[in-house]
């Protein structure tokens, strides 16, 4: 007989309703934030500011889109980079990693608020991710972008498609852009 606590079904319904999400990327005043000095673990209550970035972004086709499904689930992979505004705590800056095989993880979804941008926070949040992957015991980072300069400028190097681990191709199944990959593979050492 299952003694379990029934779950409430109706309170996780409600929470995901989307005209609760915030779905306009916040101005931010360079001169008024107060930046966080490093990038912490995301929260749960990350995700609507997380997913409202990335999919910033995703809109302008620079990214893939994520969505608040993902994102709850993936939680535990994503780091994020705070600021606050009159008090108030923001999300400026977020990215995943997730492994993929016992010697390789994919940094995913990384994004800067765009008043943010070239200030360091995306090689600080990469460092970050890096510092993880080692501790984990993962020995080689894949990534694919559409910003090869960025991830080149932190020593990852461009892999052709035929060297591209298979595990990532099992991944890429899930993509929409499975058939028409206009990204660029890059790998790295650590
Ligand atoms: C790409 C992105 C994450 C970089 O973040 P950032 O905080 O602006 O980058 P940083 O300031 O940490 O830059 C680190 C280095 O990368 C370089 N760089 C940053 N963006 C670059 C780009 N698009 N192309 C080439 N080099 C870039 C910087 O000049 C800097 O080099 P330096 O250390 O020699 O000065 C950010 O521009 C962004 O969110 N872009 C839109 C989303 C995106 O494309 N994400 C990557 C998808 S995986």
């Amino acid at each position: 007989m299952c003694t379990s606590t029934p779950v409430n079904l109706a309170n996780t319904a409600t929470a995901a309703k989307p005209q609760q999400w915030n779905l306009h990327l916040p101005e931010i005043d360079p001169e008024r934030i107060v930046l966080s000095t490093s990038p912490r673990d995301a929260m749960i209550s990350d995700v609507n500011e997380m997913s409202t970035l990335i999919n910033e972004f995703a809109s302008a086709r620079i990214m893939l889109a994520r969505g608040p499904l993902y994102l709850y689930q993936s939680i535990q992979d994503y780091m994020v980079i705070t600021g606050k505004i009159d008090g108030q705590e923001v999300v400026v800056a977020c990215g995943g990693l997730h492994v993929l095989w016992e010697d390789l993880a994919e940094i995913r979804s990384v994004a800067v608020h765009p008043a943010l941008q070239n200030r360091g926070l995306g090689g600080l949040l990469i460092a970050a991710l890096t510092k993880n992957a080692k501790r984990i015991g993962v020995n080689r980072l894949f990534v694919f972008t559409l910003a090869p300069g960025f991830f080149q400028s932190l020593k990852f190097e461009e892999i052709d498609r035929e060297s591209i681990p298979p595990v990532v191709w099992a991944e890429c199944s899930k993509c929409p852009k499975f058939y028409k990959c206009d990204e660029t593979g890059m790998i790295q050492n650590i």
